[in-house]
């Protein structure tokens, strides 16, 4: 089961010995500021895990934060750390329901885990979640990428697929091919997409 898996993970590793450990989450603020999505929006970082982009939020100003993990252990590490009164929702972004909308959805690493059918369910929460003129941000592992990460296989995705994914009711603001180097010093190749829900 999906969540028995990243628990293990997060049990056994420390949060800088995971290969998607970045000390910064550069990239994500990059184009979150490119976006123009400002302190007074609402974020939700689906698949967060111990990653610090909530609390660097936190740190510009923003209040409304809500991390969404299908690992407990995930949550609980990265709640024992935060300074910040972030919202936590333990669900699998596949079958989770959103009981509100956001003003930002932010995914790194998190569908390229998703086999095809789970991906369009992921694709249909993203747009239950947000509302026109809302902003999404999404890296993955891009067909430079690795095929398989915490002993799961990937899919991976190139520009025109995360363009695809999301659909024509999304204007894209920036593509960009990214390398993330690991804890471990290995290249891994990430295509990054930056869009907005158009309003009309
Ligand atoms: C590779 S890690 C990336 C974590 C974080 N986004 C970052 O950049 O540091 C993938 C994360 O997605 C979570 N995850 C995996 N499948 C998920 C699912 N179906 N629903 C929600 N979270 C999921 C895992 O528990 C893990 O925290």
């Amino acid at each position: 089961m999906t969540s028995e898996h990243w628990n293990q993970v997060y049990d056994t590793r420390e949060p800088e010995e995971v290969s998607w450990f970045e000390v910064e989450p550069t990239v994500s603020l990059e184009l979150i500021d490119v976006l123009g999505v400002a302190p007074e929006d609402s974020v939700l970082d689906v698949g967060a895990g111990t990653s610090t982009l909530l609390e660097q939020l936190g740190a510009r100003g923003h209040r409304d934060l809500t991390r969404l993990d299908v690992s407990a252990s995930a949550l609980t590490e990265a709640r024992a750390r935060s300074g910040w009164a972030i919202h936590d929702i333990e669900a699998d972004v596949t079958t989770w329901v959103p009981a509100r909308r956001y003003d930002l959805w932010h995914d790194r690493a998190v569908l390229h885990f998703l086999g095809p059918r789970d991906a369009l369910r992921y694709a249909a929460t993203l747009r239950q979640a947000l509302a026109p003129g809302a902003a999404v941000v999404i890296g993955v592992f891009s067909p430079e990428g690795p095929t398989s990460c915490s002993g799961l296989e990937v899919t991976r995705y190139d520009a025109a697929q995360l363009r695809g994914l999301l659909g024509e009711d999304f204007e894209v603001v920036v593509e960009r091919r990214v390398v993330h180097v690991t804890p471990r010093q290995v290249e891994q190749s990430f295509e990054w997409i930056a869009a907005r829900r158009r309003r009309a």
